[in-house]
């Protein structure tokens, strides 16, 4: 897939970089040495962590150059290196293993997730949020403009979309036996967005990124044609043109 764009994810800078910070609010940790910040992008989560643990030793991993650029130059008072999580350990044991908005595009995420949580210091925290969201019509109906369209058959090879989210049960009984104290729960936010252009805006650099990759320029401009007409039914505006963007999200936090 192509690689991601900082500019164009960080549009929505502050919307996304708030499930982070309510994600950092439930780390039940004061003063952890070895911190990492797994898919870290431009670094936003990264600052964060930066901010709340100044003592700490914090890296940011990710397999995105784009992004570790951008990082790096955002978030001076870090370290990142460039890792497929799928395959990655940590050069030291960690304290603290946090990710935002990541694992979502890690195939088979429970099993990487139940691997890292094991190279924990004892007393040490694993924090993680994905989005929960494959059931929105933001994301059913680019499913749904994928599979109408001319474009159905180079589509459907590239295997477009990612993954749903396994229960949280199924998280909870995956990982219960490797921490003291877990946690699970789901929050859902309602962005008001700058009508239907602006859910196209905000998911051109997340979720919409593995149906255009595939796609020509030309295939890419009547797709988003598609998609954005699709989600005019789906988000009506108000007077002022506004819609709300309902965004479910799950966060987990476990205590080693
Ligand atoms: C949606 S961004 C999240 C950025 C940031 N953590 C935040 O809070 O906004 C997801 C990041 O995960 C990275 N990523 C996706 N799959 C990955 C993998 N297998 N290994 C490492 N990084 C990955 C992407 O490159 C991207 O920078």
């Amino acid at each position: 897939m192509a690689d991601w764009s900082p500019a164009q994810y960080l549009k929505f800078a502050d919307e996304r970089t708030r499930p982070a910070r309510d994600l950092l609010a439930q780390v039940p940790l004061s003063s952890p040495a070895v911190v990492y910040d797994l898919g870290c992008g431009p670094g936003n989560s990264t600052a964060l962590l930066v901010e709340r643990f100044p003592q700490a030793r914090v890296t940011g991993i990710d397999n995105s150059p784009a992004m570790l650029e951008q990082a790096r130059k955002a978030c001076p008072g870090a370290s990142f290196a460039l890792a497929d999580l799928a395959r990655w350990q940590p050069d030291d044991a960690p304290d603290l293993l946090f990710s935002n908005a990541t694992f979502q595009w890690v195939p088979h995420h429970l099993e990487v997730v139940a691997r890292l949580a094991a190279e924990l210091k004892p007393g040490g925290a694993m924090a993680i949020q994905m989005p929960d969201n494959l059931a929105e019509p933001s994301h059913r109906l680019m499913a749904e403009a994928a599979e109408e369209g001319p474009w159905r058959l180079k589509l459907s090879q590239a295997s477009a979309a990612r993954e749903p989210l396994p229960a949280a049960s199924a998280y909870y009984a995956r990982l219960k036996p490797l921490f003291a104290r877990l946690d699970i729960w789901h929050t859902i936010y309602n962005h008001p967005l700058n009508g239907t252009r602006g859910i196209v805006e905000w998911v051109k650099s997340t979720g919409l990124r593995p149906y255009l990759d595939p796609l020509a320029p030309e295939e890419d401009q009547a797709f988003l044609a598609d998609y954005e007409r699709r989600l005019g039914g789906a988000y009506p505006a108000d007077a002022d043109g506004t819609v709300l963007l309902r965004f479910p999200r799950l966060f987990i936090v476990g205590l080693r």
